[in-house]
């Protein structure tokens, strides 16, 4: 097993669910941890609560990940001693709606084809530079078991975690030669922020999703990922799926009533 001790950890989206309870988790492994997200102020909540129960260095900042731009120029004047990234976690990502095609809202679309597409390239282009000049790294996405499997009313939704796939395996082919794993973990359902996300806001849609089963945590996904992180360095964890025990594929879910 790699330490992960003083690595330096980039991850995107970590104001909730998922990227929160990475963070978490490698700041218990004694990484130090460059954490982003749209909310800042809860980014520098998390920022100062990590530093004050682990001994760690932490840079937190604000990051759209839809916007190159501001994606590069936080990148570019990061302080010299956070240049150097090690691994990179691509958490960032939304589903917006869920319903038929053609009842859909277009906004939507834009969205999610912007976040976990767009945002996905945005943040790996800024990072993998210095990688493959260091010829090492790590950069593991957050894709999706709906990046396997489409499921009815969840078109756009399933067509950028396919993407998210196939970037994924593309990528691994692009870097084989120079030292750098690129992983992906697609979980199934996960309970976090995700589906209030998705239903625009709806509690009570959104806590129908994880009724009647138990959901995978976030802390779940972050253990895998810990898992993943922490092979040695000629193991490359190319894909893990993860369901909860009562899931078995995108559409069949067991749920008791
Ligand atoms: N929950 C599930 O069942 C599930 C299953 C499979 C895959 N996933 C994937 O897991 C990842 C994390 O989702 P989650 O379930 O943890 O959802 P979540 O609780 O809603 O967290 C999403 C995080 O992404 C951030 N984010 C959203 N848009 C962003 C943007 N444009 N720029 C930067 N950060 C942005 C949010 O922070 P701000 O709002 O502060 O920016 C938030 O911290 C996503 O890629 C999702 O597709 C989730």
């Amino acid at each position: 097993m790699e330490s992960l001790k003083g690595k330096k950890v980039f991850i995107t989206g970590v104001t909730s669910g998922i990227g929160r309870s990475c963070v978490y988790a490698f700041a218990k492994e004694g990484a130090d941890l460059l954490i982003s997200a749209r909310r800042k102020s809860l980014v520098d909540e998390i920022a100062d609560d990590i530093r004050k129960k682990f001994n760690i260095n932490v840079y937190s900042f604000q990051l759209d990940v839809i916007k190159r731009k501001d994606v590069d120029n936080a990148v570019k004047s990061l302080p010299a001693e956070w240049k150097r990234i090690d691994i990179l976690i691509n958490n960032a990502g939304m589903g917006r709606g869920m319903v038929k095609f053609y009842e859909d809202n277009p906004d939507g679309w834009e969205e999610m084809i912007d976040t976990n597409i767009k945002g996905l390239l945005n943040v790996t282009n800024a990072i993998i530079h210095q990688m493959i000049e260091r010829k090492d790294g790590h950069i593991i996405n957050i894709g999706s078991i709906a990046g396997h499997e489409a499921y009815p009313r969840g078109a756009v939704y399933c067509a950028t975690k396919h993407a998210v796939a196939a970037i994924t395996k593309s990528l691994r082919m692009d870097v084989m030669d120079k030292n750098i794993r690129i992983s992906t973990i697609d979980p199934g359902l996960v309970q976090t922020g995700f589906s209030k996300v998705r239903f625009y806001g709806d509690e009570e849609k959104a806590n129908a999703v994880y009724k009647g089963y138990t959901p995978l945590s976030p802390d779940d996904i972050a253990d895998a990922v810990i898992y993943i992180a922490t092979r040695p360095k000629h193991v490359n964890i190319a894909q893990m799926v993860v369901f909860p025990t009562a899931q078995a594929s995108s559409i069949h879910v067991h749920k008791e009533s």
